[in-house]
C-alpha cells in the first residue's frame, strides 16, 4: 500500500522512544500537580487510587494509543482517519484526532506559562531570594511575579522559544537530541533531591503521609480527580503519545514499552512527593498548599534548611526540564500535520504554531493580574434554566462550579476534565471495539487471555471510569444525583 502522507522517520531505537514518551509524560503534572493534589485530597488513599487508576485505566490505554500511532504512521488526524478507512469505519473518526490537536495547543498555552514561572525562580533564587526569606517574603515573591506581566511575558517567550527551537529541528536533530541529554539530566536532579531530603528533611514523616491510606480523607470528587490526573501526567488522550508511536521502530513489542514509560511517569510523581513532602513537613509546613506548594511553601522549606538555596535552584532547574521535555510533545502533533497536510516545511510551521500558543497564552497569562476577575463562562446565566432545584436560585454558571473560573482555569479544566477524557473515551471506543480484533491483537503482539484482559480494560473499566469524570466535571454527575437527593 502506498503510504502518502506516513512518515518515514523512526526514532533510533525503542530506547529513545521510552526517553522521549516518558519525557512528555514526567512534566509539571508530577512535580507540580500530583504533590499538591496529594496534599489536598488527605495524602495516602489517593495515592493508592491513582495508582490503580494508571494500572486499569492508564496503562491499557496507553498501549492504545501507541497502537494507533504505529499503525497510523500518521499525524493523530490522518492516523484516526487511515485507520478508521482499513476498518471500513467513518473517516469521521480523523475529527478525534484533530481535536487532540486542537487540545496539546490549548495546553501548551498555560502550561508554557506556568513553566515561566519556574524559569523566573531560577535568576531570583540565585540572586538570593532565599537568603532569610520569611512566609511574608516568599509570598511577596509570587505575588510580586504573578503582578509583573512583561516579566511573565519574558519567561512565557523564552520558554516557547526553546520549545518552538528543538520541534523545528525534527525527530532526530531536535527531539530525540533533547531528550537524550535532558532526561539524564532530570534524573540525576531528581536523585539529589531525593537523597537530600532523605537526609535534611522529615523522611518519615512523607513515607507516612504518602503511604499510610486514609479512607475517610478520601470523597468522590478526589477519586475522579485521581482519573484526571493519571491521564494528564501519563499525556494521554490527544495524541502526543500516539505521535510519538508514529516514531516507534516496528519490532519494538507496544506493551513493554508501554509499560516502562507507565512506571517511570509514576515512579517519578512518587519521588517527587518523596522530594517535596519531607522538606516541607520538616519545617512543619503544611502539605495542603494547593497550586502554590512548590512556588510558595517548598521554598520556604528550602530557605531555612541547609544548602536550601542551591537545592530550591536544582529543583526550579528539574521542573523547567521536566517541562521542556513534555511541552516539545505538545507540539509536535500539531507541526507533523501542518507538514503532511499543508506542506510547509518544519521550522515555518513550529515558529507559527508557536507564535499562536504564544499569544493564546497571554489569556492565562493575564489571568492572573489585569484579568483575573474576567470569568468567562459567567455570561451562562443568561441561559434559561430549565431545572428549578439545580439552577433557579444560583444559575448555571454557579451550579456548574464554573462562575468564579478566570480564562486560566477555563483552559485548564476544558482540557483536563474534559478534552482529555473524551479524547481518552473515544480512543478507547475506537481500538477496543470498532477495529479488527485480528489487527488489534496482532499490532500489539497479544493473544488469548492477554488480550482479552487488555480489551475488558480498555472497553469497560476505562470507559466507566471516564464517564464517570466527564459527567461530573461537566456537572451531570451532581445534577443526577441531586434528583435523588444526595449531596455532591
Ligand atoms: N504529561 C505532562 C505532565 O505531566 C503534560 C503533557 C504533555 C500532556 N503532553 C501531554 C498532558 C498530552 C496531556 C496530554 O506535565
Amino acid at each position: 500500500m502506498a503510504q502518502v502522507g506516513a512518515t518515514e522517520t523512526r526514532w533510533s531505537s525503542r530506547l529513545t522512544f521510552i526517553l522521549a514518551a516518558t519525557g512528555s509524560a514526567v512534566g509539571l503534572g508530577n512535580i507540580w500537580k500530583f504533590p499538591y493534589e496529594v496534599g489536598q485530597n488527605g495524602g495516602g488513599a489517593f495515592v493508592l487510587v491513582y495508582l490503580a487508576c494508571v494500572l486499569l485505566v492508564g496503562l491499557p490505554l496507553m498501549m492504545g494509543e501507541i497502537f494507533v500511532g504505529r499503525k497510523g504512521r500518521r499525524n493523530p488526524a490522518d492516523s484516526y482517519g487511515e485507520l478508521a478507512k482499513a476498518a471500513g469505519r467513518t473517516p469521521a473518526w480523523r475529527l478525534i484526532g484533530s481535536m487532540g490537536i486542537v487540545t496539546g495547543i490549548l495546553i501548551l498555552s498555560f502550561y508554557s506559562v506556568v513553566a515561566g514561572w519556574a524559569m523566573a525562580y531560577i535568576p531570583d533564587i540565585a540572586g538570593g531570594m532565599l537568603d532569610g526569606a520569611t512566609a511574608e517574603s516568599v509570598g511577596k515573591h509570587l505575588e510580586g511575579l504573578w503582578a509583573d506581566s512583561d516579566r511573565m511575558m519574558f519567561w512565557h517567550s523564552a520558554f516557547l522559544i526553546i520549545t518552538v527551537a528543538i520541534v523545528a529541528l525534527g525527530i532526530k536533530g531536535g527531539l530525540e537530541r533533547a531528550v537524550k541529554y535532558l532526561m539524564p539530566a532530570l534524573a540525576v536532579m531528581m536523585l539529589m533531591l531525593l537523597v537530600y531530603g532523605a537526609v535534611a528533611g522529615d523522611f518519615v514523616a512523607a513515607l507516612k503521609f504518602l503511604f499510610t491510606p486514609d479512607f475517610s480523607a478520601l470523597t468522590p470528587q478526589s477519586i475522579l480527580s485521581a482519573v484526571g490526573l493519571a491521564f494528564f501526567s501519563l499525556s494521554l488522550g490527544m495524541g502526543a503519545v500516539l505521535m510519538y508511536g508514529a516514531y516507534l521502530p516496528e519490532a519494538a513489542s507496544i506493551p513493554r514499552v508501554a509499560a516502562a514509560v507507565v512506571l517511570a511517569d509514576t515512579a517519578i510523581a512518587l519521588i517527587a512527593g518523596l522530594v517535596i513532602f519531607p522538606i516541607v513537613f520538616a519545617e512543619q509546613l503544611p502539605a495542603a498548599g494547593g497550586p502554590g506548594l512548590v512556588f510558595k511553601t517548598l521554598p520556604l522549606a528550602f530557605a531555612a534548611m541547609p544548602y536550601g538555596s542551591v537545592l530550591g535552584l536544582v529543583f526550579m532547574l528539574l521542573l523547567v526540564v521536566a517541562a521542556i521535555t513534555s511541552a516539545i510533545s505538545l507540539l509536535e502533533p500539531v507541526v507533523s500535520w501542518s507538514e503532511q497536510r499543508l506542506k510547509l516545511p518544519r521550522w515555518l510551521a513550529a515558529l507559527a504554531w508557536g507564535g499562536l500558543i504564544w499569544a493564546l497564552g497571554l489569556l492565562s497569562l493575564w489571568s492572573m493580574n489585569d484579568w483575573g476577575e474576567v470569568y468567562p463562562l459567567a455570561a451562562l446565566d443568561f441561559a434559561p434554566c430549565l431545572s428549578e432545584s439545580f439552577c433557579a436560585q444560583r444559575g448555571w454558571a454557579e451550579a456548574l462550579g464554573v462562575a468564579r473560573l478566570t480564562w486560566f482555569g477555563l483552559l485548564d479544566g476544558l482540557t483536563s476534565n474534559v478534552l482529555l477524557p473524551l479524547g481518552g473515551l473515544m480512543l478507547s471506543i475506537f481500538v477496543g471495539r470498532l477495529l479488527d480484533h485480528y489487527v488489534v491483537s496482532e499490532e500489539l503482539g497479544m493473544s488469548g487471555i492477554l488480550y482479552a484482559l487488555w480489551n475488558v480494560l480498555v472497553r469497560y473499566v476505562a470507559r466507566i471510569a471516564i464517564i464517570l469524570v466527564f459527567l461530573n466535571a461537566v456537572g451531570i454527575l451532581g445534577y443526577v444525583l441531586g434528583l435523588f437527593g444526595v449531596d455532591w
